[in-house]
């Protein structure tokens, strides 16, 4: 299929006139915060300074965070809360509690509306289980109404995956919504014109499809995703999101209406004979970036051009990451179509990173996951927490720095060190793994067996004993595979001799 780009230059203008309105009510001049947290790090850029402050604590999986228009910091918690959170003093104001049970159940993205007086909206997206325990996804629009979210209207509903739910919100304009789905963890879903899911969906504030969408009659804005857990838009109305890929090949990309983003068909960047066929058939737009090993980056923010607070920072993508466990900035071209320097903050410091939002100010908010379904580290007494990035005078502890990609690429060399890369996540760090959901790779009857190990790494295992399938990694060279593998065999009290891939090459 080929894909048509419509040009309507009198929707472009009033397209134009929302940004701009967007534009002048993020202007409004307000009183300076004053924030009273104490500074805990300092990051050091090439000549900010910058602190980072715990604003609140003991929330449980915080899914989303939004600047409000009332100054405030918003945020969702899995379990179905909506906090309002005063920024100055880190007081929580319960507006929301959804009827949620346990994961798979759990609310996730939310925007709010920026012009309050005359659209009090609230738009939210929740998983649920119904009387027949199918799971949902549910779009729904509230109205804030004397400090709580009423009057619920459901926009969307659909069936949820097992896995691969997403997703993000966020405005495109002042007048139309998108909402990145994950693909359910089905594959045909992303190339299906007539299914929802692993599409970027744009609507109008009742939810209807508005008559300036790519393809007509239809609410899909661009296709072929897997899993996405970061959109933003710039105050221009560039799209950027961020995507979760299986073993390998996390992306973000830059979004063009009616585009196709080529998964199942193409994950990352197109490097063999049959991504190539289907990216000439299709005209796939190729990721801005692809990360193996995988990061698992979750929101994505876009920080603007001439912010005073943060200038190494100006018109960058901000992307917080789980798996990865901290800040990503990438800095961005004149053009905003290629990243031209990335950098890695607050690694490993404060565990699992999904939430994050930028407050006129040039402020930023992150928040953690240490509480979520797969932990990676135990969680600190008062996780999980939202914290503060913002510029100092100057440092008042030994100052962080940013790590470059160079750096990180230089830990990939040992068994230990590929093993935290590629399967820690799962396995986890003894190889104990999660309970029903990964098995442990101690006294493992598989680990044991050297032809059945290298046949499961290679190329992966889908059984009924579990929820989720374990990846294929046969992209992995041999001597790295051999390395993890040995790796495996002689830790978590595993005392196995070595295997060699090379002796196995049928597997
Ligand atoms: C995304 C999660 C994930 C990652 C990453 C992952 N695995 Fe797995 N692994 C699984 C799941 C799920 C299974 C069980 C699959 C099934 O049987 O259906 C599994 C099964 C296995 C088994 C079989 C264990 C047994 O006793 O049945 C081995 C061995 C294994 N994985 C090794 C690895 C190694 C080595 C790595 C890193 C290169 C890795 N896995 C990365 C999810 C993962």
């Amino acid at each position: 299929m080929k894909i048509k780009y419509r040009k309507r230059h009198f929707k472009n203008i009033l397209i134009a006139l929302a940004f701009a309105s967007i534009a002048i009510l993020s202007c409004r001049q307000k009183p300076a915060q004053v924030f009273t947290q104490e500074i805990e790090e300092n990051i050091q850029l090439d000549s900010t300074v910058l602190g980072v402050s715990v604003i609140t604590d003991s929330l449980l999986v915080p899914w989303e965070l939004v600047w409000g228009p009332d100054d405030y910091i918003w945020v969702s918690e899995e379990r179905g809360t909506l906090y309002r959170v005063n920024p100055e003093t880190g007081e929580k104001h319960l507006v929301l509690q959804l009827p949620i049970g346990k994961r798979p159940e759990g609310l996730q993205s939310f925007i709010v509306h920026p012009d309050q007086d005359q659209y009090p909206y609230v738009y939210l997206h929740y998983k649920k289980f119904n009387e027949d325990s199918v799971r949902f996804n549910i779009l729904a629009r509230f109205t804030y109404q004397n400090d709580t979210l009423v009057d619920e209207k459901i926009l969307l509903t659909d069936t949820a995956g097992r896995g691969h739910t997403g997703s993000r919100l966020a405005f495109h304009g002042t007048d139309r919504i998108l909402w990145a789905t994950g693909d359910q963890a089905i594959k045909d879903h992303p190339q299906n014109l007539d299914n929802i899911n692993g599409k970027i969906l744009r609507m109008d504030l009742d939810g209807k499809v508005p008559d300036d969408n790519p393809f007509p009659n239809s609410l899909i804005y661009a296709l072929g995703f897997r899993n996405m857990q970061g959109l933003t838009t710039t105050p221009d109305g560039v799209i950027y999101i961020s995507e979760h890929g299986d073993a390998t090949e996390d992306e973000v990309n830059l979004i063009q209406a009616g585009g196709n983003y080529g998964f199942p068909n193409i994950e990352g960047v197109v490097d063999n004979e049959l991504e190539r066929a289907f990216e000439k058939e299709h005209n796939t737009i190729p990721p801005l970036m692809a990360w193996t090993p995988t990061i698992a980056p979750a929101d994505i923010d876009y920080y603007p051009r001439k912010n005073s607070q943060i200038p190494e920072w100006d018109h960058a993508l901000l992307l917080v990451m789980l798996k990865g466990q901290g800040l990503r900035v990438l800095n961005l071209n004149d053009e905003g179509n290629e990243i031209i320097r990335e950098e890695i903050f607050l690694e490993k410091l404060y565990g699992r990173i999904r939430a994050l939002c930028v407050s006129p100010a040039g402020d930023i908010y992150i928040s953690t996951s240490n509480h979520d379904w797969n932990p990676m580290t135990e969680p600190a007494e008062k996780d999980d927490r939202i914290l503060r990035i913002a510029r100092v005078d100057r440092a008042t502890k030994e100052p962080l720095k940013g790590k470059t990609m160079e750096e990180s690429s230089q830990e990939l060399a040992t068994g230990e060190s590929l093993y935290q890369q590629y399967c820690f996540s799962c396995h986890k760090g003894k190889g104990e793994g999660l309970k029903d959901i990964y098995p442990p790779l101690a006294n493992s009857a598989v680990v044991a067996d050297g032809q059945q190990l290298i046949e499961t790494v290679k190329n992966g295992r889908d059984t009924e004993d579990y929820d989720f399938a374990m990846p294929a990694f046969s992209f992995l060279e041999d001597d790295q595979l051999n390395k993890i593998l040995n790796y495996v065999r002689t830790s978590f009290g595993n005392k196995l001799d070595s295997v060699n891939v090379n002796e196995l090459k049928n597997y």
